[in-house]
């Protein structure tokens, strides 16, 4: 038996009416916000990711050469794509642009529990908006749609300024290697890496820098530094709105091209891979030939999201199985057109058997039988039988239209 690619699922219509669900919910609340959906290709040229994303996202990408010789990748998120359709596209449009998706993306990774190597992502990009405000609104938004779901989880907010500045004069390799250490929490490794290269001073203050509660904390560590007014405006707006979450200078993100404000969020239920949300500031049309555009944005990691929930419930509309006599079928797809044209689902059956053997599969997944024998088809009638209440009675189309949708007498 065949078996599908590794890190990849199926999703049965119960899961797929469950995943709908949630998005729909998610899709409600961008555009609640002002976000209108976009689309980009599920391939891109190499370069577009190459260019900035890093050499993490660079390892794990699908990529292949298609027949005109072209060195092609599936997407392995789609901040970027978005960046070079504003480029082509969004010249004219006003700024800021407020833009959302929800998209699958490709990496090749170790698949474990929330990790796989075809995921989804609910994403947003707000381009074009340099302001502290509109850093609050991009993390607003992702609040409110993981809240949208009912999620709980833990939201924390950064700037890489703070740290950027202390490792102001460290080589930039060094540099990436520390961030990378600090974005692991990983104090230890980040102690024996700076020891090893002679910046052991460096130590307290970026260790203390990741355990800094509040902004006032890292500015003592780090001095006034120019953005610190635009980090203290941020916080502001976050702490007007109410908004749930602790301040983390340690976070420096997976991809390479966050500039300023960075933020990330961990489901509570969810084990080593709990991070369902992160984002921030990022520069990248003018590398794409736009203009240099100030942008923000973030990805859910919807797949995690769903995980965390578990099982929720997603609407289940009645469905009517219409049944007739093998010779009668033509009557059955009549009746069942009627139905559908009042907006209720209704599914002929299709196996060759006797109205008995009908009736008992339809009680497998049907909520109503819709019998459509040969008087009821002279009569002009349909025999509807309530199949959880196991009553029947012989009526209109259109009464059982109404019996159905919970508007006609019983
Ligand atoms: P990212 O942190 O690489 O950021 O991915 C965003 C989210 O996608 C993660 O927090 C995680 O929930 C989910 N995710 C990542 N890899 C996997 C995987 N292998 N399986 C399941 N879920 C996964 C980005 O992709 C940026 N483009 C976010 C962004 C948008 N920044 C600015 N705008």
């Amino acid at each position: 038996m065949l078996q599908k690619p590794r890190g990849t699922r199926d999703f049965l219509p119960d899961e797929m009416a469950q995943r709908r669900a949630a998005e729909a919910k998610m899709r409600d609340a961008a555009g609640r916000w002002g976000y209108g959906e976009v689309c980009t290709p599920t391939f891109e040229h190499i370069e577009l990711f190459t260019m900035r994303s890093g050499e993490n996202i660079r390892q794990e990408m699908y990529t292949f050469e298609d027949k005109g010789g072209r060195q092609m990748t599936l997407r392995p998120e789609v901040t970027a794509s978005v960046a070079r359709m504003f480029v082509n596209e969004g010249r004219s449009i006003p700024k800021p642009v407020r833009w959302y998706y929800v998209a699958d993306c490709f990496r090749y990774e170790r698949p474990q529990k929330g990790r796989y190597r075809q995921f989804w992502q609910f994403g947003v990009e707000l381009i074009g908006a340099d302001s502290a405000a509109a850093d609050a609104e991009v993390i607003m938004v992702a609040d409110d749609l993981l809240r949208s779901v009912g999620l709980d989880y833990d939201l924390k907010v950064g700037f890489l300024a703070p740290m950027k500045h202390l490792l102001a004069g460290v080589d930039p390799a060094l540099q990436r290697q520390v961030m990378g250490y600090l974005d692991k929490r990983d104090l230890e490794g980040l102690a024996a890496c700076l020891q090893s290269c002679g910046q052991a001073d460096l130590e307290s203050s970026l260790s203390g820098l990741v355990s800094c509660a509040d902004p006032e904390e890292a500015f003592e560590i780090c001095g006034e530094i120019p953005e610190a007014d635009r980090i203290r405006g941020i916080f502001s707006v976050l702490e007007g709105e109410e908004i749930e979450y602790a301040v983390n200078f340690g976070i420096a993100r997976g991809l390479d091209y966050y500039t300023g404000m960075v933020f990330e969020g961990f489901a509570h239920n969810l084990g080593a891979e709990n991070q369902v949300v992160g984002g921030g500031n990022y520069r990248l049309a003018h590398l794409f030939g736009g203009e240099d555009t100030a942008s923000c944005g973030f990805a859910i990691g919807f797949d995690r999201v769903m995980v965390s929930l578990g099982e929720i419930e997603a609407p289940r509309p009645p469905v009517v199985a219409v049944l007739a006599p093998a010779e009668m079928q033509v009557h059955a797809f009549a009746v069942a057109r009627e139905i559908r044209a009042a907006g209720v689902r209704a599914e002929v059956n299709l196996l060759e058997r006797g109205i008995g053997a009908q009736l008992s599969h339809a009680a497998k997944g049907a909520d109503y039988a819709c019998i459509v024998g040969k008087r009821e088809a002279e009569a002009g009638t349909v025999t509807l039988k309530d199949l959880h209440a196991g009553e029947q009675r012989e009526m209109t189309v259109a009464s059982a239209i109404a019996e159905v949708t919970g508007s006609g007498a019983r």
